[in-house]
């Protein structure tokens, strides 16, 4: 029954789909099943020469109206052909290893006599670029579904393609309702050959046609790895700040909290270091974070912290912060797990965590100041002098009960 509601809403989704933009076929096979399916938008950007000789860049959308003629579909391999206009054609390979698919190539033929589109082409020969596209590592039997667009350049054309699914190899004539969303479409930044095979049944949310909508559940991320950044002032001198963590950054959009780690191998470190201010950027292809560090020639602090997502529009400061406090000269260390709150909207969480942005000497970190020693240094004395304290009264406490028994019964009992 549940199952029965799940595929109305699902074609549902399919009409509505249609019904905005986008393009979706059915291929079948010889067997007049289903062999091929796709939804998809694409619009091209094609570079052309004017018959005066300058050249022009127009875009086009791939029109809803396509013919499928050219596609087939065999065990291994496939192919979508969508024909369009006066000429016109996209498509894709698709081969498979019996455990996964993927989009071997795109080729796109564009026919420049067709002055509809191409006005006062110097040619009018059919051209055609051939490339690869990015869709790999699908599950079989499920779709492959990118809401994010996906930039495809091939030397004179551009293709942009967003919203797509699509499934090759169609087992028993019916699309899979599971999918394997495209890294691009997942909102945390794991390792970057990640793909996700959700389930779309009636608790997971069917695919939408608006890109931004993904409300997809923040996946528990594993530890982040510890990175290690140095700022040298220039080439030739050793670093003058050091900084060593794991991070995640914790974020509120809207209602949707999300969470993303820093990957040390994809991430560029840059800055400055001066007498009493010293700054630290690490950019990645998720995030822009600058650490501004300051001192009043005792102590340093982490003063001032701006992070930006890049992607999501969000971006939090804090310009009064004073965190990571030590002595100039030595390093801030904190190897626990520590979460701090920037913003309401922001919080940093730090992993192994050891900075020093002033006065660092032959490349490497001074004598540190550990926040976890620094509590149980004031924490252990403190529990001593209470457990000597209750001894004490307990010793009290059974002498004079033991005096008080002995007076009252004398010896007795003995
Ligand atoms: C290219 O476009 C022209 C003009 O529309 C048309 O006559 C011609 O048949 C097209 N070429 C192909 C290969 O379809
Ligand atoms: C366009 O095609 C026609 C017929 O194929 C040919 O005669 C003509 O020279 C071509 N024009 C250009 C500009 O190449
Ligand atoms: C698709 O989802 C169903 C239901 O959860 C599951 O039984 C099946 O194994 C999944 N198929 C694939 C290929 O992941
Ligand atoms: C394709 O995209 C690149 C990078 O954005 C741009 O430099 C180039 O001009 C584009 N080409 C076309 C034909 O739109
Ligand atoms: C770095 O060292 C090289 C030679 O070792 C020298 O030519 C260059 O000028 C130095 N650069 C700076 C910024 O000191
Ligand atoms: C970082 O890069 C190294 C080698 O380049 C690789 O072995 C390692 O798995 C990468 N780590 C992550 C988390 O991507
Ligand atoms: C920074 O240090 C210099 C000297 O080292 C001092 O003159 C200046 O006032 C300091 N600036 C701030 C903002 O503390
Ligand atoms: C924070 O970073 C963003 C983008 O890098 C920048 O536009 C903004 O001015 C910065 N804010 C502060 C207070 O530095
Ligand atoms: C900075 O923080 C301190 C205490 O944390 C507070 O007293 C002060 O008002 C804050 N200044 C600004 C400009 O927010
Ligand atoms: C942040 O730390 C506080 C205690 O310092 C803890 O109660 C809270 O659960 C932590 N939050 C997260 C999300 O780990």
């Amino acid at each position: 029954m549940s199952r029965y509601a799940a595929f109305v809403l699902f074609l549902f989704v399919g009409l509505e789909f249609q019904l905005s933009h986008g393009t979706e076929v059915q291929v079948k096979g010889a067997d007049k099943k289903l062999c091929l399916y796709a939804n998809l938008t694409i619009s091209f950007s094609v570079s052309y020469e004017l018959a005066v000789g300058k050249n022009v860049t127009i875009k086009f959308p791939l029109p809803d109206n396509v013919t499928t003629d050219g596609s087939k579909c065999e065990n291994t391999s496939s192919t979508l052909k969508l024909n369009f206009g006066a000429g016109h054609s996209w498509a894709v390979n698709f081969t498979s290893n019996g455990k996964k698919y993927q989009a071997d190539s795109v080729m796109f033929s564009y026919n420049l006599s067709d002055s509809t589109i191409f006005p006062n082409s110097a040619l009018n020969d059919t051209l055609s670029v051939t490339t690869k596209p990015q869709i790999t590592d699908v599950g079989m039997d499920t779709c492959y579904s990118c809401k994010s667009t996906d930039e495809i350049q091939a030397d004179l054309v551009n293709m942009t393609l967003w919203n797509v699914l699509i499934q090759a190899f169609v087992i028993n004539g019916s699309r899979s309702e599971n999918l394997t969303i495209c890294s691009a479409d997942v909102p945390v930044t794991t390792a970057p050959t990640t793909t996700h095979v959700t389930n779309s049944t009636s608790t997971a949310p069917p695919p939408t046609t608006t890109p931004t909508t993904t409300p997809t559940p923040t996946p528990t991320l594993p530890t982040p790895t510890t990175g290690q950044y140095s700022i040298k002032p220039d080439d030739n001198s050793t670093a003058c700040l050091l900084a060593n963590f794991g991070l995640r950054i914790g974020f509120k959009k809207g209602e949707l909290y999300q969470e993303m780690n820093l990957e040390p191998n994809r991430t560029i470190a840059s800055g400055s270091c001066g007498a009493n201010s010293s700054e630290l950027v690490l950019k990645s292809k998720d995030m822009i974070i600058m650490f501004t560090f300051t001192s009043d020639t005792k102590k340093f602090s982490l003063h001032a912290l701006n992070f930006t997502a890049v992607g999501v529009p969000f971006s939090g400061t804090n310009n009064n912060l004073s965190l990571w406090e030590a002595e100039v000269n030595s390093s801030y260390m904190c190897n626990k797990e520590q979460n701090y709150t920037i913003t309401s909207l922001l919080s940093l969480y730090t992993f192994n965590l050891q900075v020093q942005p002033f006065g660092v000497k032959k490349g490497l970190f001074s004598t540190a100041e550990d926040c976890q020693a620094d509590a149980e240094s004031f924490l252990v004395p403190i529990a001593v002098g209470v457990a000597l304290l209750v001894l004490i009264f307990i010793v009290l406490l059974a002498y004079f009960i033991g005096r008080k028994r002995n007076m009252a019964t004398g010896y007795e009992s003995f």
